[in-house]
């Protein structure tokens, strides 16, 4: 899954450019104005655990597990953020049959990492993780610039809102939708903020 792009290689030579050292703002934001969640919570593609461990933080009874394709990826989320309620995972979300055992999945920049032909599959690995009223809050990325991470036609992949409302709509009610009104310097109206609940 993914090998289109080869996410290990730039962990190993630090040209992970998309990472910011901090958790994306608009995720921070969010998590300040809501109330506090439990249960299992997945952050899929967590990089070096900035987004994971701001929802540790902010859910301290929740059991926050990060996941990500790369080993380098994840050996520095573990040495940034050893947090009792956090856990980090080499692994392919996609991979395995776990169904219902998630309240929430929360993502920046996982959905626009995956291949526009994989985009099924990340909404259908969501509908059967997350339990029935699970949150889906993702900061999806909607218009980037093509050469701001990688010049050749790779990641990240921009979604358009009725794009995202096809993906999702049969599945989720969407709860929240709004351009965050703090981002990273650069993306400033590029993203949007969804939190889609399931059905
Ligand atoms: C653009 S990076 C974003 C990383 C992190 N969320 C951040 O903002 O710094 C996308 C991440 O998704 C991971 N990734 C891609 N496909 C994945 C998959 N199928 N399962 C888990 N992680 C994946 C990559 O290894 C990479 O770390």
């Amino acid at each position: 899954m993914c090998d289109h792009f080869d996410w290990e290689k730039c962990y190993q030579e630090k040209t992970a450019r998309w990472d910011k050292g901090a958790p994306v703002p608009a995720l921070v934001d969010w998590l300040t104005e809501s109330a506090a969640r439990g249960g299992s919570v997945a952050v899929p593609g967590c990089g070096h655990g900035h987004e994971a461990a701001a929802v540790a933080r902010a859910w301290p009874k929740a059991e926050v597990a990060g996941i990500d394709l790369s080993e380098t990826g994840i050996e520095g989320a573990r040495d940034n953020y050893p947090l009792a309620n956090l856990r980090f995972e080499v692994g392919d979300f996609f991979a395995g049959s776990a169904e219902g055992d998630l309240t929430a999945i929360i993502e920046h920049t996982c959905f626009c990492a995956i291949p526009p032909q994989h985009r099924k599959l990340y909404r259908d690995t969501c509908v059967r993780r997350l339990e029935r009223g699970g949150l889906l809050v993702a900061v999806f990325y909607l218009n980037p610039i093509e050469t701001e991470d990688d010049p050749d036609d790779g990641p990240p992949w921009g979604a358009s809102v009725p794009e995202l409302d096809a993906y999702f709509g049969e599945h989720f009610d969407v709860i929240l939708s709004k351009v965050p009104s703090r981002a990273f310097p650069g993306r400033e109206m590029r993203e949007l903020l969804r939190v889609l609940r399931k059905k």
